[in-house]
């Protein structure tokens, strides 16, 4: 009797999961992208993000895609492709992906989890990880952990920070208020963060980044 009950919840529960993609995937009026395409639209994302997602540090650090937050994924791609958020490489690339390649992305970079790519000074860690826990009260920055996660793996539009590159997630702070929300028009999500930035310093950002950059 027990059994029948759990199978029977089960497949409720599957139901209401199936009929839900559905819906979205109508509310979009997508047409669903083939693997072929798929594929080679991947292997163009890893030229620079690196293998399996994992960022790539050249002249310019690449962040990290994998594991990260589909939600906040898509979100970023429109931001680039309305210049919201500004970097002329990823206009380029976003602006020509359809909805439905973008929501494909989104699903395969989630899904991927290989070890992160460490590099940063290892002793600044225990520091940023008080700031990111306990926050700055003094500052008013409040703990990190409270929108991103415990574990820094972020929820829906609040990104995964576990495991990004220290040397991205630093430039990206220091130089928030020139990059995001460029559109006063169109204020989005990266407000949120806009009085954290210029709450830190930038060793206590660079502490931070160091403490994130191990997680995995
Ligand atoms: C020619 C190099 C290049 C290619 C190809 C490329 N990107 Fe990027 N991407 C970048 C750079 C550089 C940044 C960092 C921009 C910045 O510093 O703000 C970035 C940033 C991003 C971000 C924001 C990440 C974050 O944590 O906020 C997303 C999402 C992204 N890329 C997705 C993609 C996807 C999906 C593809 C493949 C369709 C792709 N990129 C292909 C260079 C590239
Ligand atoms: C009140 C909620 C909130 C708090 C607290 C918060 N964040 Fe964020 N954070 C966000 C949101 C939302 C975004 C996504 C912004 C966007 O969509 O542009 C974000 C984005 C970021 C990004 C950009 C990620 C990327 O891949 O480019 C970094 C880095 C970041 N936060 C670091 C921190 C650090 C470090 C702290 C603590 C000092 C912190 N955040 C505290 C909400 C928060």
């Amino acid at each position: 009797m027990k059994i029948v009950s759990v199978q029977s919840l089960l497949h409720a529960a599957i139901l209401v999961i199936v009929s839900t993609a559905a819906g979205r995937a109508e509310e979009k009026g997508t047409v669903p992208v083939s693997q072929q395409e798929l594929q080679a639209k991947i292997s163009y994302c890893k030229t620079c993000h690196g293998v399996s997602g994992q960022g790539f540090r050249g002249s310019y650090p690449m962040p990290r895609l994998a594991g990260q937050q589909p939600e906040y994924l898509e979100n970023q791609l429109r931001a680039f492709v309305e210049r919201r958020r500004t970097n002329p490489v990823m206009f380029n690339v976003a602006h020509v992906l359809s909805p439905s390649m973008v929501a494909a992305l989104a699903t395969h970079f989630q899904d991927l989890n290989p070890k992160p790519l460490g590099g940063a000074p290892k002793e600044l860690a225990a520091a940023g990880k008080k700031i990111y826990e306990e926050g700055l009260p003094e500052a008013n920055v409040p703990p990190c952990a409270s929108c991103h996660g415990p574990e820094a793996k972020g929820d829906g539009a609040f990104p995964r920070l576990a495991g990004q590159l220290h040397d991205y997630i630093f430039k990206k702070l220091v130089n928030w208020s020139k990059e995001r929300g460029q559109d006063p028009a169109k204020p989005d999500t990266s407000a949120i963060m806009e009085p954290i930035t210029h709450g830190l310093t930038e060793p206590q950002i660079a502490a931070v980044a160091a403490y994130l950059s191990y997680l995995e």
